[in-house]
């Protein structure tokens, strides 16, 4: 039985931040971002927009197009939780009016959450083909002013309807992985934003990736010959690069510098423009993919999934006849098209106005997307539809 993504559809806020305008107030030369690192703007959420928002806008497309009772669980993927106990998914589930017989839970580790859910639910739906899972992977990225990390930030969530006969790619049985205890990227419980000690999550990343990759060769007896398509977590989407090079070495391949650039290419086009969404990074990759590249019939994907930490997977899937007949292309270029440009003083204002740790606040209308919070009265959060 072939189980897998059925839909896919992404959502990212009203706001963007471009590094030309940050490079200028930070007195830097605009190409360390440009080409530096391979960003050219990032997504900002104001403070009526966070992780349940941002899901309810990725997942709505998705439900309308089914019976949104038959819907079994939601496995809700996130390292910016809004609590500490209640799952983020149990507002998304109210706000998406999803049935009372479903099970709603928050996973987490750093990036690699959205990898974790989207296996979890393959295998909840090999073991009960009747299950309809939603997994969504959301996350609003944010470092300290003035650090390293501050030009990588962004916002973004990813919606998954995982179930039997998908019509858009069959995840393979067979995956590689690697869990390490380290210190490169974290958010201590008392912290709004993420500490990284930033080279040194690169170097983990790529060390990661290796174990992975040879794990992932071992177990699924796959070559890298045998995959056409590479999607990767992309904290930035140069990372991404620096990579695909590295598995085309370590898999000893000889092939040109442009192929190997054109075999990620596609994944990175809305990453370079959103920033990162630390657990829906891959999956906004998976549908720059899907959205930038036509044929992808029958082709086989590479995913790899990285989470700070660390735990990372190689997997891979097969995109199914058909499948571009049920993209949802337009709704994310749109969004990507409409939002609103930023002055550093307004992102600013944005960026201190997040922080949300008081007992009562009543929000002020920030974007006119479909869901905002409205406010926090009694340490409790209220959300609202708006249209
Ligand atoms: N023109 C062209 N290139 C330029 C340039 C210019 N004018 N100026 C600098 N560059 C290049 C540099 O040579 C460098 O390239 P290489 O990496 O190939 O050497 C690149 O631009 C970046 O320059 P710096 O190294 O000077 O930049 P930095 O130290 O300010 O920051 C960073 C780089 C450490 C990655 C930083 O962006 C960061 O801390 N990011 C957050 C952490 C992160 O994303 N880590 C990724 C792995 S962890 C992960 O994946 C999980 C996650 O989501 C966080």
């Amino acid at each position: 039985m072939k189980v897998g993504i059925d839909l896919i559809h992404f959502a990212t806020s009203d706001f963007y931040l471009g590094l030309d305008v940050f490079a200028t107030e930070k007195n830097q030369d605009f190409d360390k971002y440009l080409i530096g690192i391979g960003q050219e703007k990032m997504s900002i959420a104001p403070p009526d927009e966070d992780i349940v928002t941002l899901s309810a806008k990725a997942a709505e497309p998705i439900l309308a197009q089914m019976n949104r009772q038959m819907i079994s669980a939601v496995f809700f993927a996130t390292e910016s939780g809004v609590d500490q106990s209640k799952s983020a998914g149990a507002f998304v589930h109210s706000l998406l009016a999803l049935p009372n017989r479903c099970r709603v839970i928050e996973l987490k580790h750093a990036c690699y959450a959205g990898a974790a859910a989207l296996q979890m639910a393959v295998n909840a739906v090999k073991a009960n083909p009747n299950e309809q899972i939603l997994v969504i992977a959301a996350d609003i990225a944010r470092y300290d002013l003035d650090t390293s990390g501050e030009a990588t930030q962004g916002c973004g969530a990813v919606a998954m309807l995982i179930k039997a006969d998908p019509r858009i790619v069959a995840i393979e049985p067979g995956s590689g992985y690697h869990t390490e205890d380290v210190m490169d990227f974290w958010r201590p419980n008392h912290r709004e934003t993420a500490l990284v000690d930033g080279k040194y999550s690169t170097k983990v990343y790529l060390n990661s990736l290796k174990a992975a990759w040879q794990h992932f060769t071992e177990v699924s007896g796959r070559s890298f010959e045998d995959i056409q398509q590479f999607c990767y977590h992309i904290p930035f989407t140069k990372m991404a690069e620096k990579a695909h090079r590295q598995l085309v070495k370590l898999a000893q391949v000889e092939q040109d510098e442009s192929v190997t650039l054109a075999q990620i290419a596609p994944s990175q086009q809305y990453n370079r423009v959103v920033g990162n969404s630390y657990s829906a990074s891959l999956f906004v990759g998976f549908c720059s993919l899907l959205d930038h590249q036509s044929h992808l019939d029958n082709q086989r994907v590479g995913f790899f999934s990285y989470g700070s930490g660390c735990v990372a997977e190689f997997f891979t899937g097969i995109i199914q006849t058909g499948y571009q007949a049920v993209l949802m292309t337009a709704s994310h270029l749109q969004q990507i098209r409409e939002r609103t440009p930023l002055t550093y003083a307004q992102y600013l204002e944005l960026y201190h106005g997040s922080a949300l740790t008081q007992a009562d606040v009543t929000l002020p209308v920030y974007h006119s997307g479909p869901y905002r919070l409205v406010g926090i009265h009694e340490h409790k959060r209220h959300y609202a539809k708006t249209s």
